[in-house]
């Protein structure tokens, strides 16, 4: 548990932005999975962003105002249901230990809101994000409205609160970049893992295992997304998670996997070959995505808005799907009738953060956003040659995309993920090694 105060200062924000009114900020429900099996509980991410509390049915409550507050709703301690599930911090020790103004228990929620709810003008919600939280407060509101004759008025106007919340998640702070830094290391030891563990002849489920092993003995809680070990043509596939088949001498396997730690995504793509040493067809392709990454990042900068990178990477794959003799034409000719999406079709890169792609929006006004000190982004450009008929077939089956994660700082970006291999010089050492 981190220290309240990071809680408290990003609830203090919220309520500022909010000027007046109530925002209500349910966590995330438990799934069941199937029979009496429950996925992993995962917490919402805006309620834990404002709370840092990971427990299962709780809700946030911030009143703005002359008179802030901030309240939670948690489920009670219960001796008996400890027992069997684990400790529960309980409203009492919940308020103290993360700094809330007050709790109750979730069982007294309904009745408390409507209390809450009166004479306020204006109702915060993260509308849309969970149908049931909208209809169970929407139907508390009209039971505010039934007091009308009492004199007490319910909020006349409803807000998007992720509006203003996606905004402030947009721009890491200094403990949510250390935190960052460490899923990026924890991440890349587990491809440099993936890479000295790849031989013919294993299977792909083998090396998702070998990804699994490091992400949690480093403490990672899950990983951000389903791992993708995709040997051979499995690459072209862009979101292949099967990870069934046998890995063959000769073929690449791209990997894309990243842990979750402490509520924070890692996303790291590399590609390297089964059986340690890059074929010529390979090196080829590969070295051509190598410099539309290099060429990502270098525009990862203040002063360029987000597209630039995406843009800069475009063209020096475009150029380089003309020297593989892919296409023909210009780089611009290609780009404007789109003729590349045949081998690049996905952009490059998205926000990073507690989600793997995280929240904010690229555009303001339908212009791009500039990139500015703190935001958190991929780059990951790639090439995906499907066997065709006018392709090389020395090049069919080549998938190749490499990805890093970065901050924009002053002056440019910190690639947090750089502890994994990128190179072919490097690759190969490693996995020789
Ligand atoms: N691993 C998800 C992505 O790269 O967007
Ligand atoms: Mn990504
Ligand atoms: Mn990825």
């Amino acid at each position: 548990m981190k220290k309240p105060d990071i809680y408290q200062r990003r609830r203090s924000q919220l309520m500022q932005h909010m000027q007046r009114g109530i925002a209500v900020i349910p966590t995330a429900a438990e799934a069941l999975r199937n029979g009496d099996a429950h996925f992993p509980f995962r917490f919402d991410s805006h309620f834990h962003y404002l709370s840092g509390f990971d427990e299962p049915e709780a809700v946030l409550v911030l009143i703005a105002g002359d008179k802030p507050q901030s309240l939670l709703f948690c489920r009670d301690k219960d001796i008996e249901r400890e027992i069997w599930d684990g400790f529960r911090y309980g409203p009492e020790q919940a308020a103290k230990l993360f700094g809330f103004d007050a709790a109750y228990s979730i069982s007294l929620f309904d009745e408390k809101l409507v209390e809450l709810m009166g004479n306020q003008p204006a109702l915060h919600l993260p509308l849309g994000a969970q149908a049931n939280w909208d209809d169970r407060i929407l139907a508390l509101r009209t039971r505010v409205q039934g007091q009308a004759r009492s004199g007490i008025t319910a909020p006349n106007e409803i807000h998007d609160v992720r509006m203003v919340l996606n905004e402030m998640r947009l721009i890491k702070d200094d403990a949510e970049k250390s935190v960052m830094r460490r899923a990026s290391t924890i991440s890349a030891g587990a491809h440099r893992r993936a890479m000295q563990a790849t031989r013919p002849g294993k299977m792909e489920y083998e090396i998702e295992a070998e990804l699994l092993h490091e992400f949690r003995r480093h403490g990672a809680q899950a990983p951000a997304y389903t791992s993708i070990v995709a040997g051979g043509g499995n690459a072209c596939v862009l979101h292949y998670i099967h990870n069934n088949m046998q890995l063959k001498d000769g073929d690449l396997l791209l990997i894309d996997a990243g842990c979750e730690l402490d509520g924070y995504a890692s996303d790291i793509t590399r590609t390297f070959p089964v059986n340690g040493k890059f074929s010529a067809a390979q090196k080829e392709v590969y070295e051509i995505v190598l410099a539309a990454q290099y060429a990502a990042i270098a525009a990862a900068r203040p002063g360029n808005h987000w597209n630039v990178p995406h843009d800069e990477a475009m063209r020096v794959l475009v150029q380089g799907m003309i020297d593989l003799k892919v296409v023909n034409c210009t780089v611009d000719s290609v780009i404007e009738s789109g003729d590349y999406k045949r081998f690049y079709m996905h952009r490059t890169g998205h926000w990073l953060g507690m989600d793997v792609h995280d929240v904010g929006n690229y555009k303001i006004n339908n212009e791009w956003r500039d990139l500015i000190p703190g935001m958190a982004l991929t780059a990951e450009p790639g090439l995906y040659i499907r066997p065709a008929d006018n392709v090389p077939e020395a090049l069919w089956n080549i998938g190749i995309r490499i990805e890093d994660d970065v901050i924009i700082t002053e002056s440019g970006c910190e690639v947090i993920t750089h502890e994994a291999p990128k190179t072919v010089a490097d690759i190969e050492y490693s996995m020789k090694s």
